[in-house]
């Protein structure tokens, strides 16, 4: 069967290829509740695949990037819709993500969507959606579309959290299971990593929901004025306290008190509010009577309460009452999956309600993107593509449209990936032959690039070198022997 055409009685309109029998029969199975059975084809591999198709035509393969190349080869495209399967989502890593995108993968199915896998007649208008040729990751990608499906167990819930890594998956569940719970949680990240998410979601997804969930931040308030907060006054109290006023625990009676940035907390107010933990009771400032409460805590907090238990700036006792389920989420940097999920998250979050003249990122911008080190985490890469979108005139997001200090921390090493084409100053293709070729002399190149950052980060460091070595992670006699030896070679 090489390389068959085909033909009017070669009707076959849908092949499936797998070296897997069960995975063929799973996709099948799925399939024929809207394809006409005689229209499939099994195949275990793409040798037998027709080079040319006269109708419209599904190929689906298994995630197998021999079969995924030669099946993006395939032309014409316009009639041919590609789907990659995969088991697990979460089984991809950022590079076969990108390799996704690279073969023009139309979707993805995988064990949790299969079911609602359907076979749809081109003329559907949502299969000829327009592609930009020029857009590495567009706005109207069916694939993002695929990746991008919010998890099902939160979808109710009105909380949007996406991501595709092992890590946001693990996080929702253990929040999911938390919530049927009433202990206490502390959950810990750097700051914007998305804990007041997390921290909604245990939330809705408990039998509190039915009241707000009661939010203070302690870092924002000066200690006094976060004890009458919390435990509101009575009348008269202290001066000032013209009326009687309910302190946000009792706001939280029956709810859930949501304690932000706990570690800014005073030891002397941990103590107090220890005791409400324990006796599940307070006493409003100036008060004799004490009130029963019900109130469910989580606090929240991006600082290390350990270390600070060590210097004795926050209370031991304290931290177990409040720590009692850990969640801790990890930097964005460290699950560079949910970075591609959330450009594109955001770029339609901002494109649709902001500019919906933007259609795409160039491949340029993603690979700066993908590369930044995002200390703010999503936080910070939500208000760059907001900030993005909202400026853009041309329709794509290029990597000239994106701030200087995006470029130059990507390019000092925050996990950089060459194949990606960052700008630093020299496209290093790992590739003898081709070094060969051209004459490169590698020590050469990598001290021009070194030399490019370095004067970069001198530049925003406004020419201090103490902060320029800190951008770049150098010791400041390391960052000044360089310098001199640049000076020394200029000459
Ligand atoms: N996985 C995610 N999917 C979509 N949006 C997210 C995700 N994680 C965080 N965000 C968004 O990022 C922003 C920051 O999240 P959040 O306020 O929950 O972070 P935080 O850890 O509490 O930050 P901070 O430590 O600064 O208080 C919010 O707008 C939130 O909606
Ligand atoms: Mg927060």
């Amino acid at each position: 069967m090489d390389n068959i055409s085909q033909t009017e009685k070669n009707i076959s309109i849908i092949y499936i290829i797998s070296e897997q029998k069960d995975i063929r029969g799973m996709i099948k199975r799925a399939l024929i509740k809207t394809a006409d059975e005689k229209k499939i084809t099994e195949l275990s591999g793409i040798k037998a695949l027709p080079s040319n198709f006269n109708s419209d035509t599904y190929i689906i393969t298994e995630y197998n990037r021999m079969h995924i190349a030669a099946v993006s080869k395939i032309t014409p495209k316009r009639n041919v819709k590609l789907y990659v399967y995969v088991n697990n989502i979460r089984d991809l890593n950022e590079h076969d993500v990108i390799f996704l995108i690279k073969h023009n993968i139309d979707h993805i199915i995988h064990s949790k969507n299969i079911a609602k896998l359907t076979y749809e007649k081109f003329i559907d208008a949502k299969i000829f959606k327009k592609k930009h040729y020029n857009a590495f990751i567009d706005k109207s990608s069916t694939l993002f579309e695929d990746l991008c499906h919010n998890n099902d167990d939160i979808a109710y819930a009105g909380i949007n959290i996406y991501g595709i890594s092992n890590h946001v998956e693990s996080v929702i569940e253990k929040a999911c299971k938390i919530a049927q719970s009433e202990s206490s949680v502390l959950i810990t990240g750097e700051s914007g990593t998305g804990k007041e998410l997390i921290a909604r979601l245990i939330h809705n997804k408990s039998r509190r929901s039915m009241n707000p969930m009661v939010s203070v931040n302690c870092g924002a308030f000066p200690e006094g004025l976060l004890e009458s907060e919390l435990f509101g006054y009575k009348k008269g109290a202290f001066t000032g306290a013209f009326t009687d006023k309910p302190g946000r625990l009792d706001l939280a009676d029956k709810s859930t008190l949501f304690l932000d940035e706990i570690g800014d907390m005073s030891l002397s107010l941990q103590v107090k509010l220890l005791r409400v933990i324990q006796e599940r009771e307070i006493e409003p400032i100036g008060s004799l009577k004490t009130k029963k409460i019900d109130v469910r805590i989580i606090s929240a907090t991006n600082k290390n309460l350990e270390e600070m238990i060590s210097k004795k700036l926050f209370r031991e006792d304290f931290y177990y009452r409040i720590n009692v389920i850990p969640v801790h989420i990890l930097p964005l940097r460290e699950r560079k999956t949910d970075i591609i999920i959330l450009i594109y998250y955001f770029l339609k979050k901002f494109g649709d309600f902001q500019n919906n003249s933007v259609y795409g990122i160039s491949e340029d911008a993603f690979g700066i993107l993908l590369n930044y080190g995002w200390a703010g985490n999503v936080r910070e890469l939500e208000n760059l593509m907001e900030m993005l979108v909202v400026l853009n005139e041309s329709g794509l997001i290029a990597a000239k449209d994106i701030p200087e200090k995006y470029k130059c921390a990507s390019a000092a090493g925050h996990g950089q990936d060459a194949r990606l084409g960052t700008k630093t100053g020299i496209n290093i293709d790992i590739n003898a032959n081709k070094i060969k070729d051209f004459g490169i002399d590698l020590k050469k190149e990598m001290e021009k690039t070194e030399m490019d950052i370095i004067n970069r980060a001198m530049k925003i460091s406004g020419g201090i070198k103490e902060k320029a070595a800190k951008m770049l992670g150098l010791n400041r006699t390391t960052l000044i022997e360089k310098l001199k030896r640049y000076e020394k070679n200029k000459k």
